[in-house]
């Protein structure tokens, strides 16, 4: 081989204070999990020095704990986009501590191949092989691996032996021109391929090797509770009868599904339910649920950019990885996540808010209107262009104490002209050809938790004027009694006639 192994801590040395640092894979999935924590432990040992020590951090979505979880702890991080789920990473967030800004994921890599947020000085990436022209096998996440390599200065390879080396050929590198440049992609269908098996590096860039031996895999998802399997149910009722009314072709459309227990949840009641046909996935990742319904037969094909498993479905997948080799592509996140793909191949997108409001704006970051919780990821890559965007969650979080249907959402990441349809477990507010008041009325009587409708119809009572009805005083009174109070629903709007 032509390149120089090193250890992780030789690797470190490559990466210096101030830098942008792009890493590959997409949630825990193809992201390095040696180096970051020898860049962290250096950030630990110069800040012992007392020296600076604080890289900017790019990915393509959530990441393991090697790089959010170890980088964050050790102060490491001055700047972090375009998506995280990491406890630590989201403390330091709040705290001001790390300069986070949240972005649309398909958005990040043509950004950086216009040196928006300047250039790229280290790629660390994680490969299952790379052979001596420098054709890399990536692993079971891509996120921004074939960007980052193109453009980093340096690229720091982990080779992880314990990645099965039959992944080969699950992949589909593509990176499309950049603008006034750009042709069409060319997907047609979920299982088009428009790339190359393998991802590109200069080899002159390659400044060394380790080896790992890692297995891949996650925590495993909570198991569907009765709220989570009644907001399945919900989901799927809504897609029969939008069958039944002739909307979706007895065909069916490309699914797209979100992260997360709900998420996961939801996928498990299609896979029951004997009204949905067969179907194929234009996603960004794959969980779990998804797992079974390959293995089925009711997901016919998959695409995404990332198998985002917990340990045992990863074992599972890898067990039987010829049968998936016809059903599953992986995509870096510009492609999985594409705007131009997902409106051509009318995807139906199903991703959870944690709070909505009567007029339908969704709200699927920001904890009371400040606190960041993960991030848009690229749930508005998808909604945005969907043949029919959902959202679903429970119609209430903490036990009861916030109500997820609110007068106005604190936070805006979904405007009510993306959101179509708001499914809880209470039922299913299809907002499509509504005018405001008319939803509110929809969401109210349909999706929010009996406890909270007498305040939310008193809202809608008392709130004046125009097309879209107010009381700005009042918008934010549910939020506000959580915060002094820490119930929702104690909210007296009589205060405000
Ligand atoms: N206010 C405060 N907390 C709330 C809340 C609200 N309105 N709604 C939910 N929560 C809390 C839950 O109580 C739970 O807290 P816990 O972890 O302490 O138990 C947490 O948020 C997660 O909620 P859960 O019901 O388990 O849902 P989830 O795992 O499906 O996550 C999101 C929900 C919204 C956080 C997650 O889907 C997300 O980050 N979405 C944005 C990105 C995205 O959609 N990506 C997919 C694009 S393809």
């Amino acid at each position: 081989m032509r390149y120089k192994i090193l250890t992780a801590e030789e690797a470190a040395e490559f990466v210096h204070n101030g830098e942008n640092v792009g890493f590959s894979g997409f949630t825990v999935c193809g992201t390095p999990k040696v180096i970051p924590v020898a860049i962290a432990n250096r950030a630990k040992s110069e800040h012992e020095a007392g020296r600076e020590f604080k890289i900017n951090v790019f990915t393509g979505a959530s990441t393991n704990d090697s790089v959010d979880g170890e980088l964050s702890r050790a102060g490491a991080v001055n700047l972090r986009t375009p998506y995280q789920s990491c406890g630590d990473t989201r403390k330091a967030v709040n705290a001001g501590i790390i300069n986070y800004f949240d972005l649309h994921l398909s958005e990040l890599p043509q950004k950086m191949r216009y040196n928006t947020y300047g250039q790229l000085d280290v790629a660390v990436l994680e490969v299952q092989s790379i052979d001596d022209e420098g054709n890399a096998v990536l692993g079971t996440g891509i996120g921004n691996a074939p960007t980052f390599a193109m453009l980093a200065k340096k690229v720091l390879l982990e080779v992880n032996e314990g990645i099965d080396p039959k992944i080969r050929g699950l992949h589909d590198i593509y990176i499309p021109l950049d603008p006034p440049y750009r042709r069409e992609i060319p997907i047609y269908k979920p299982s088009d391929r428009a790339g190359v098996p393998t991802m590109h590096i200069d080899p002159e860039k390659i400044v060394g090797i380790v080896k790992t031996n890692v297995p891949e895999g996650g925590h495993p998802f909570a198991p569907s509770d009765e709220t989570t399997m009644m907001i399945g149910e919900n989901v799927c009722n809504f897609l029969v009868s939008e069958m039944k009314a002739g909307r979706i072709p007895s065909s069916f459309l490309p699914l797209q599904s979100g992260v997360g227990n709900i998420a996961n949840a939801v996928l498990a009641r299609l896979e029951a339910n004997q009204a949905i046909p067969s179907f194929e996935m234009y996603t960004e990742v794959i969980q779990d649920s998804a797992l079974k319904l390959i293995e089925s037969g009711k997901c016919r094909f998959a695409s995404t950019c990332s198998t985002t498993f917990s340990t045992e479905a990863m074992n599972e997948f890898f067990a039987n990885i010829d049968y998936f080799h016809d059903k599953v592509v992986m995509r870096p996140v510009e492609i999985s996540n594409n705007p131009e793909v997902i409106r051509r191949l009318g995807v139906i997108t199903m991703n959870t808010a944690l709070e909505a409001d009567i007029f339908g704006n969704v709200n699927s970051t920001h904890v009371t209107g400040t606190k960041m919780m993960n991030g848009i990821g690229g749930s508005a890559d998808f909604t945005r262009n969907a043949y029919t965007s959902i959202f679903s969650c429970p119609s209430v979080a903490k036990g009861g104490l916030i109500s997820a249907i609110v007068p106005m959402v604190s936070h805006l990441d979904h405007s009510e002209h993306s959101v179509d349809v708001i499914i809880t477990e209470q039922g299913i507010a299809d907002l499509r050809g509504k005018s405001p008041i008319q939803k509110a009325e929809t969401l109210i009587e349909n999706c929010a938790h009996p406890n909270y409708r007498p305040l939310l119809r008193d809202y809608l009572k008392m709130a004046k004027g125009g097309h879209t009805p107010h009381t700005l005083r009042a918008a934010f009174a549910f939020h506000e009694t959580f915060i002094a109070e820490g119930d929702m629903s104690k909210t007296d709007f009589s205060k405000f006639c």
